[in-house]
Parts: structure tokens; C-alpha cells; sequence
């Protein structure tokens, strides 16, 4: 009778034992695949994550860069000479002047009695430009009466100072602009 008993017990035993061990099993494997289910969930949210930040970046670039570049534009080269051929001599007339550019300024060239000179064409008060006045046979702005001799020196007026000089030749048959 004890020895039933104990087989009895035995058998009970290892059964209790396996049905354990099939339980164990069966909740390593449920980890185990949502471990991977997991794991592939969270590589494809990772990947449209990173998809989406990138056509983002790429959107607001897009959009930013053209307005950076309108708010900023590139500073344009410009070429500086220190002198220039402004025009053909004879193309000024003796008692008369002229507007010409040179470096992108305005200079007023002057043939007085056959005798050039040349200064900047911008008042020295405010800037607007001045003109060769042939009756009073010297340089005047309009804007505030202001009076230059024919070399650019201040005569009357509210203007500050004389206007710039530059050099003026005549070579080869063209009149010749340059810093001095
Ligand atoms: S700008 Fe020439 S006198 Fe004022």
C-alpha cells in the first residue's frame, strides 16, 4: 500500500511538473514573440520617424532658403578702376559740362575755355546733383542754391565742403577720368 502511494505521489509529482514546465515554455515563447513583434513595430515607427523629419528639414529648406537669399542677397563685386575713358574729346564743349559715371559715381566733367576738370556731380549738402550754371559760369545745385567754382570748391551755399576731385586728361582723342 505505501509503495502505490508513493508512485502514486511520484507520478502525480512529475506530472505537476510538466504541466509547469509546459506553462514555463509556453510563456518564454509569448515573450519571445512579442518581443519580436515589438521589435519590428518599433523599427518601422523609427524609420517613418526619421522619413518624416527628413521631408520636414527638406520642406522648411525649401521654403527658407529662397527668402534668405532675398533678405540677403550676395554682395555684387564691383570692379574699381583708377581711370577710365569717359567720353571722346570735343563731345564737351568749351563752357559746358557733363555728367559721366566713373566707378559707378557720378562725376561732372567740365571744358572751361578748353580747360577740363572733373569732381564728383554729387552735392556735398545733400546729395542731389549739381549742373554747370553758363551765366554765372560756375557749378550750381538746384536743391538748396548751393555755388562750386569750376574745380569743385565750395563758393556759397549750405553745402559742408567742396566737392571730391578726380583727375581729368585728354589722350589719344578721349577724355580720361582718374582718382587722384
Ligand atoms: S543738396 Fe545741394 S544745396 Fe542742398
Amino acid at each position: 500500500m505505501q509503495t502505490v502511494r508513493g508512485e502514486y505521489d511520484r507520478s502525480k509529482r512529475l506530472e505537476v511538473i510538466g504541466e509547469a514546465d509546459a506553462k514555463r515554455r509556453e510563456v518564454v515563447e509569448t515573450s519571445q514573440k512579442e518581443i519580436a513583434e515589438n521589435a519590428e513595430t518599433g523599427g518601422r515607427r523609427n524609420f517613418l520617424t526619421i522619413v518624416v523629419g527628413a521631408l520636414g528639414a527638406l520642406l522648411t529648406a525649401t521654403v527658407l532658403y529662397p527668402i534668405a537669399r532675398y533678405s540677403y542677397p550676395p554682395e555684387r563685386k564691383k570692379k574699381i578702376s583708377n581711370s577710365a575713358v569717359v567720353g571722346k574729346d570735343g563731345e564737351i564743349p568749351p563752357n559746358s559740362g557733363k555728367i559721366v559715371k566713373f566707378n559707378d559715381l557720378p562725376v561732372m566733367v567740365l571744358n572751361v575755355n578748353g580747360e577740363y576738370s572733373a569732381f564728383s556731380a554729387k552735392c556735398t549738402h545733400l546729395g542731389c546733383l549739381v549742373q554747370w550754371d553758363s551765366k554765372a559760369a560756375n557749378v550750381w545745385c538746384a536743391c538748396h542754391n548751393a555755388r562750386y567754382n569750376n574745380d569743385g570748391t565750395k563758393i556759397s551755399g549750405p553745402q559742408p565742403a567742396d566737392l571730391e576731385k578726380y583727375g581729368v586728361k585728354v589722350q589719344d582723342g578721349n577724355i580720361i577720368v582718374s582718382k587722384v
